[in-house]
C-alpha cells in the first residue's frame, strides 16, 4: 500500500535549512494549479498578493482585498495536501492596528484555509508579527523589494545595494526572527547581502531576484511558465513558455468553430449513445 507523503510544516523547513537541502515554494491561486504543484512536490504554496497582478490584472497589488485573499486561498487549499500552505496578508490588512492584523490573520487561517500567513516590513511590524505568533498563526516574513510599499520606493527597484539600507535590511532579518517569524522571504536584493541574511539567521530564507544562497527560492508560477508577459523580471527562469501556446490553442478553437469543424461526431451525442462525462 502506497504511504501518503508527509505533510511539510514549519518544522520541516527549519530541518531542510539545518541540513542543507534546499526549500522549493512557488505561488498558486487556483485549485488545478495547486494540485498540479502539489503532485510535483513543492514544499511551499504561497497564495501571494501578486495574485492582484497576474490574475486580476491590477498594476500593483495594492488593491488586492482579505475578500480576494481568501477566495484564492480556499481554492488552493482544495488542491493540496502536502505542501505547507502560506497565503499573503493584503495591503492594509495589517498595517493600520494590531488587532486587525490578528483578526485578518486569522480568517486566512478559518476561512482560507491556510497553515500560515506572510506579511511585508522589517522593524515596523515586530509587534504585529509578535501578536500574530501569539494569537498561535505562523509568520512567514518578506524583506528587500517589498511590493506593497512600492509607492515609497519608487518603484520595483533592487534594495539593499547601498551600504546604510543594507545594514539596515541585516538588522531587520534578526528582528522579524526575535518576533517569531519562521521564515523570510528575501526580494529583490544584491546575493551578498541575501548570503550574509542567509548566514546570520536560524530561520530559513527564501529568495525571489535575490542570488542562489538563500536556504529555498520562489517564483510567481505564472512568470516561471511565461504565461504573464505585461512584465518580464530579469531575475525569472522561465521553464515554460505557456502564452503562445494558448494563444494558438484560442486561434484554431475559434477557426474551427467559424469553419464548422468543432465539434465533430466524436464529441456529439447519438440518440442511442455517448456519455456526458463529468461537468
Ligand atoms: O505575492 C507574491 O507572490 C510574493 C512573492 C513574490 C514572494 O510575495
Amino acid at each position: 500500500m502506497a504511504t501518503a507523503a508527509r505533510k511539510i510544516t514549519l518544522h520541516t523547513l527549519g530541518r531542510m535549512k539545518q541540513r542543507g537541502e534546499r526549500i522549493a515554494m512557488l505561488t498558486a491561486y487556483d485549485y488545478p494549479t495547486a494540485k498540479l504543484l502539489d503532485a510535483a512536490g513543492l514544499d511551499v504554496l504561497l497564495v501571494g498578493d501578486s495574485v492582484g497582478m497576474v490574475v486580476l490584472g491590477y498594476p500593483t497589488t495594492l488593491p488586492v482585498t482579505m475578500e480576494d485573499m481568501i477566495h484564492h486561498c480556499r481554492a488552493v487549499a482544495r488542491g493540496a495536501s502536502r505542501a505547507m500552505l502560506v497565503g499573503d496578508l493584503p495591503f492594509m490588512a495589517y498595517q493600520v492596528s494590531r488587532e486587525e492584523a490578528v483578526r485578518n490573520a486569522g480568517r486566512l487561517l478559518k476561512e482560507g484555509n491556510m497553515e500560515a500567513v506572510k506579511l511585508e516590513g522589517g522593524r515596523e511590524v515586530a509587534d504585529v508579527v509578535s501578536a500574530i505568533v501569539a494569537a498561535g498563526v505562523p509568520v512567514m516574513g518578506h524583506l528587500g523589494l517589498t511590493p506593497q510599499a512600492v509607492h515609497r520606493m519608487g518603484g520595483f527597484r533592487v534594495q539593499g545595494r547601498d551600504p546604510a539600507q543594507a545594514e539596515r535590511l541585516k538588522e531587520d532579518a534578526q528582528i522579524l526572527e526575535k518576533a517569531g517569524a519562521f521564515c523570510i522571504v528575501l526580494e529583490g536584493v544584491p546575493a551578498e547581502l541575501a548570503r550574509e541574511i542567509t548566514e546570520t539567521s536560524s530561520i530559513p530564507t527564501v529568495g525571489i531576484g535575490a542570488g542562489p544562497h538563500c536556504d529555498g527560492q520562489v517564483l510567481v508560477t505564472q512568470d516561471m511558465l511565461g504565461l504573464f508577459e505585461d512584465l518580464s523580471p530579469s531575475f525569472v527562469k522561465r521553464y515554460a513558455h505557456l502564452a503562445p501556446v494558448l494563444r494558438e490553442a484560442f486561434s484554431r478553437y475559434r477557426e474551427e468553430v467559424q469553419a464548422g469543424t468543432f465539434p465533430g461526431p466524436e464529441h456529439s451525442f447519438t440518440r442511442e449513445g455517448g456519455v456526458y462525462g463529468g461537468r
